[in-house]
């Protein structure tokens, strides 16, 4: 190691799960793979692992991690008092990209959930993921693999762009499926409540739960009822470095400029954009629109326009939601 690396980790890049699950056992840090985007993982019923992900991502103390688990068979291990409506989620839902909040059980360090007495709990559906939180026999605290703001990562690259040096080690994967993070709904009360909408819709949830509700904007609940609930919905989320101007239409697009690149549904609007990204489907949008915007941001563009998403897809909630808050708007 040269002096300039003096003090620092280095970051191995691994394809090996069981080398991966080796390192959370000894209090390390690593970023894998799921279906949504990649997590940095380490064990939850440890304070001090729990620690090194909130300084490597530079995240505030008080925003809860979620904890994975490899199967159904480990929630009495992290959660308590069970109420119908989480089983009914989690049977339809899991593994997936579903997160349930429930009351905490004392084997997950109050560090893991922001001091909260709730803790998330989520069963990802990715082959790699299941087979290394198997591998670790812990349960796994794991935000998104990103420095806290920064769009979440959808490639191992992205992990690395932001992470380098500063976690031990990140489990390779193909880029992630769906690419947006997973529906959170709180099933601490009779009715779940829905605090950020991912690739399962509300009205999806409300086919297998009918009480199930949204908190964010309906006017039914208060905003401070909703940061109490989910407290990282007040920090900034999802942003690059260039500015993100929303778009609703191609006719509302303004001229292109040099510095300025497009992400945005086929085809491109006319003009000479510095550089751009067009989808065909809602589906694709999500799956790449963080990515688009770390590129954007490595060509140093200096604007992002960004179409907005509509269209007919349980996702298209989520990719708005995120599109709006990468261009710094409250939910
Ligand atoms: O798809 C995902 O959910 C990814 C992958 C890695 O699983 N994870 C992820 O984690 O997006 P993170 O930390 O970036 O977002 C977790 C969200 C935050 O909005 C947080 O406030 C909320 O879940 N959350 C976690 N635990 C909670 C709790 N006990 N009560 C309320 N909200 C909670
Ligand atoms: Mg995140």
């Amino acid at each position: 190691m040269g002096d300039r690396n003096q003090g620092k980790l280095t970051t191995q890049v691994l394809s090996d799960h069981i080398a991966a699950a080796k390192i959370i056992q000894r209090g390390g840090v690593v970023a894998f793979p799921t279906e949504t985007v990649f997590g940095l993982g380490a064990d939850a019923t440890n304070p001090t692992a729990v620690a090194r992900i909130f300084s490597a991502k530079g995240r505030p103390g008080d925003n809860p991690l979620i904890v994975h688990i490899a199967d159904a068979g480990q929630l009495p291990s992290v959660a308590m008092d069970i109420t119908d409506s989480a089983l009914a989620l989690l049977d339809a839902f899991s593994p997936g990209p579903l997160t349930v909040v429930l009351p905490k059980h004392a084997n997950i360090c109050a560090e893991a959930t922001g001091g909260l007495e709730s803790v998330g709990v989520r069963i990802p559906k990715h082959p790699l993921a299941a087979a290394f939180l198997q591998a670790t026999e812990l349960p796994i605290a794991a935000p998104s693999a990103n420095l806290s703001g920064r769009p979440s990562p959808t490639t191992w690259q992205a992990v690395v762009e932001d992470l380098e040096g500063r976690i031990d080690a990140v489990l390779r994967g193909e880029p992630t499926q769906i690419g947006l993070e997973s529906t959170v709904v709180d099933c601490t009360t009779d009715s779940p409540t829905l605090l950020r909408t991912g690739a399962i819709s509300l009205s999806q949830l409300q086919q297998v739960v009918p009480s199930t509700r949204a908190s964010v904007d309906n006017g039914s609940r208060s905003g401070t009822e909703h940061l109490r609930r989910s407290p990282g919905t007040r920090h900034p989320h999802y942003q690059p470095t260039a500015e993100v101007d929303l778009v609703d239409r191609v006719s509302t697009v303004p001229s292109a400029a040099p510095d300025a690149a497009y992400i945005g549904f086929a085809p491109l609007p006319d003009g000479n954009w510095m550089w751009h990204e067009v989808f065909d489907s809602l589906e694709d949008f999500a799956r790449g629109y963080y990515e688009a915007l770390r590129e954007a941001d490595r060509r140093h563009a200096r604007r992002i326009v960004v179409e907005l998403a509509r269209g007919d897809s349980p996702i298209v909630d989520a990719l708005r939601d995120r599109q709006r808050r990468s261009a710094g708007h409250q939910p």
